[in-house]
């Protein structure tokens, strides 16, 4: 056959294979972008960008509810779709984007688990050691880093002449803490990056994987391009953790819940999960706290009001009572959500129906957390940060559930966040001891070109990474020791 031949043959068989995905799919009536309608690469494009979540508001706000971004995949963004594609009823199992992390792990954790029934005997074992009654036992432990961590910013502030201390990097400084945290939480004791911050770079090396692992979900096909930046930087991380891991099964004894390399594997899992989604969220909350100084005095009245010692600020009846402390964090996991994309699963045998249409089997459907948290049919002023509006004081019934009925920021369902119970525990307790003890201040040497809210909150934006965890620098924030006093910052609406 001559070349020419050959080339007109290929030429044809794409030819016939996009006609088919733009006309003659089962999926052709849904709009979306051209390039994603015809192939894969245009998600595998927007993983390696690490600008998926972006994306997904772009295309939302351009193609409405439902948007076909792949030739085989859904995007919807409303609260039903939601519970029809995550919740227990759904007919619906993780999609073939989680074996992508088989690649790396001798066998697959909870979280790369498609099996139904696999999953949920990993899960159960997972969810004794992450049950309510556990997060009491590691509570402790996580009290002594926790004042190690407050004490950093005590040593510096305090010999300033004006009081306020240097400006920290809080992704960074919550990284070392939430790592070393997941350290005592899955191998009962610290990494000890706080005091050798080098250690938490494995962090950013997991992340970096999951950019590749990302893009490689997408379309398995590609993985022998060997996205060796990416596979050789988590293969690294790995090894670590698996290093980690054997000192723990052997101390432990193997075999009983999970065996020996399950055991290797989920403790991957929980360090990575556990460590950079902590980070994040810690961050974006002092984030939003200090764009508004207005809020941030009122949590700290809040929280100077109901504690009169550091030591009480564990878990407990007054933290519990804390509702604008909750406001506060609910706030900004529904504006700054920590996991970005669209968690992908993959329709049963005899399909489903979502939002009214009749979707069949095989399809990947998915509902973007940034999308649904920021969709204004459920939160009045969506871009704004506002915690009164979850406060039944500040807030009606109706417009609570409206809001509640799209808030989603641990996922739902068998597969939803196992670790909620206690990241919520570490997020209230490290916030809440943060504010007892400091004034936080905004550090504005580098806003030369932003002067409001709203133009500090894209500009996080655009330079935020989605690499499954959504990750940003900053904010940089100066700290004081408090004497009840406000604080000082003015922010322009
Ligand atoms: C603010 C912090 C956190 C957020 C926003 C968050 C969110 C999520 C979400 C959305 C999922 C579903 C992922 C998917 O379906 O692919 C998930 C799963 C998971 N999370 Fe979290 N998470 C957080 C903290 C934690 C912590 C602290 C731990 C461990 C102590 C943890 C352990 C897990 C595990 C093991 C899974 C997999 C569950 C499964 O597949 O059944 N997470 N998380």
């Amino acid at each position: 056959m001559s070349v020419q031949l050959l080339v007109s043959a290929v030429l044809c068989i794409i030819s016939c294979v996009i006609c088919h995905r733009l006309y003659f799919h089962p999926l052709a009536r849904y709009p979306g972008p051209l390039f994603g309608r015809i192939t894969d690469w245009y998600s595998v494009y927007h993983s390696l960008r690490g600008d998926r979540h972006l994306n997904f508001l772009r295309l939302h706000r351009t193609y409405g509810p439902v948007v076909r971004y792949g030739p085989n995949r859904l995007s919807f963004s409303t609260p039903t779709a939601f519970q029809a594609v995550y919740s227990s009823q759904a007919n619906t199992k993780k999609s073939y984007w989680y074996d992508t992390m088989t690649f790396y792990m001798k066998v697959p954790s909870t979280h790369a688990t498609t099996n139904k029934k696999q999953h949920a005997r990993k899960r159960w074992i997972l969810s004794q050691a992450l049950s309510d009654r556990m997060t009491v036992v590691y509570e402790q432990a996580f009290l002594n880093l926790l004042q190690g961590f407050i004490r950093r910013f005590h040593k510096v502030a305090s010999h300033t002449k004006d009081g306020w201390s240097p400006s920290f990097d809080m992704t960074e400084e919550f990284t070392l803490l939430a790592f070393d945290s997941m350290g005592m939480f899955c191998f009962g004791e610290s990494f000890g990056s706080l005091q050798d911050p080098k250690k938490a770079e494995i962090i950013e090396n997991t992340l970096e994987g999951f950019r590749g692992m990302n893009a490689i979900g997408y379309m398995p096909g590609i993985s022998w391009l060997q996205l060796d930046a990416f596979q050789s930087r988590v293969s690294r991380a790995l090894k670590e953790y698996e290093a980690h891991a054997t000192m723990l099964a052997n101390r432990r004894g193997s075999g009983e819940g999970f065996t020996f390399p399950e055991l290797q594997s989920e403790s991957s899992l929980l360090v990575t999960t556990g460590a950079d989604t902590i980070a994040a969220a810690l961050a974006n909350i002092v984030f939003h706290l200090v764009n508004n100084p207005d809020i941030l005095a009122r949590l700290n009245s809040e929280i100077r009001g109901t504690f009169s010692d550091l030591a009480e600020i564990r878990i407990g009846k007054s933290l519990n009572s804390c509702s604008y402390l909750a406001a506060c964090i609910d706030e900004s996991l529904r504006l700054s959500s920590v996991v970005g994309g669209c968690l992908m699963r993959e329709v049963g045998p005899g399909g489903t129906t979502i939002d009214g249409d009749f979707i069949p089997q095989g399809v990947d459907v998915g509902v973007p957390f940034h999308v649904i948290m920021r969709n204004p049919d459920y939160y009045d002023a969506p871009l704004e940060y506002l915690p009164q509006r979850w406060l039944p004081e500040t807030s009606s019934p109706e417009k609570i559930r409206a809001a509640r009925s799209a808030f989603c920021p641990f996922g739902i369902g068998p597969t939803g966040c196992v670790g909620k119970s206690w990241a919520l525990v570490e997020m209230k307790i490290t916030i809440a001891q943060l504010l007892f003890q400091y004034d936080l201040q905004r550090d504005e040497s580098g806003d030369t070109h932003v002067s409001s809210c709203m133009q500090r909150l894209h500009q996080r934006d655009e330079e935020s990474l989605d690499r499954f965890v959504v990750t940003s620098k900053g904010p940089k924030v100066k700290f004081r020791l408090a004497k009840a006093t406000g604080t000082a910052n003015e922010c322009t609406k």
